[in-house]
């Protein structure tokens, strides 16, 4: 079976559970905020939505296997999702990013992260010397827009992510514009990668949503 074949009978299977309850074919929208559990020392798998709800959960299984990781996020908007794996960084971290990111990501670099201790140096990630000469003492991670928003700048995801392996860093990749149908990260050696959802996995403009995908146990956790 072809590498194409093999991903469109993912895209196909992914989302596809039969519900245990009732035997739907479609994943069931469950609006409930709170769930029962039938006694003090036996918890159903969900117990509070903000913590995990069966819907949510079948787009993330979804998007995780698509993107090749082994855990997905599901969040209310792609900024969302930025914001929350930004936020994996720690005051007095440093961090390398896109020279040309979307603008909600550039402002929350410039804007919000620095307020929290957490400062960065925008470079053209097409110049490799330009990235490599980024680094810092306390540089934690390469944040990677590719291809970018506006300018739709191409970075190449395996050669940066090699470089940030060598300064013992994390590689995180917005895979909005491409989506795992033309590129995926994470087999290119990046350890994270966040969407906004809301634009061509979403599909049709009817929906804001923000997805984190990663196959790095440490980051799951702390993304959750
Ligand atoms: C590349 C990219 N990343 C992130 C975002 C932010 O996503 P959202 O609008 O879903 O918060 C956008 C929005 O246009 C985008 O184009």
């Amino acid at each position: 079976m072809s590498e194409e074949i093999s991903f469109r009978t993912k895209v196909v299977h992914a989302s596809l559970g039969i519900d245990e309850a009732t035997g739907a074919l479609n994943t069931p929208l469950h609006l409930s905020s709170t769930f029962h559990q039938p006694d003090f020392d036996n918890y159903h798998a969900f117990d509070y939505a903000r913590s995990g709800n069966p819907t949510r959960q079948a787009v993330e299984e979804a998007i995780a296997k698509l993107e090749n990781g082994t855990h997905g996020f599901a969040f209310a908007t792609g900024m969302a999702a930025i914001s929350a794996a930004l936020l994996t960084l720690s005051q007095g971290d440093h961090f390398i990013i896109s020279g040309d990111v979307y603008g909600g990501t550039f402002r929350l670099t410039e804007q919000v992260l620095p307020r929290y201790g957490i400062t960065h140096t925008f470079v053209d990630m097409g110049d490799l010397d330009a990235v490599a000469a980024a680094f810092q003492e306390n540089t934690k991670l390469v944040y990677v827009e590719t291809p970018s928003n506006p300018l739709m700048r191409v970075t190449d995801i395996a050669a940066v992510a090699r470089l940030a392996k060598e300064h013992d860093c994390l590689t995180f990749v917005d895979n909005t514009f491409l989506t795992p149908v033309l590129q995926r990260p994470l087999d290119l050696g990046a350890d994270l990668v966040v969407h906004s959802a809301t634009k061509f996995l979403g599909g049709h403009s009817d929906i804001l949503a923000g997805l984190v995908v990663t196959n790095n146990e440490e980051l799951a956790k702390q993304i959750y």
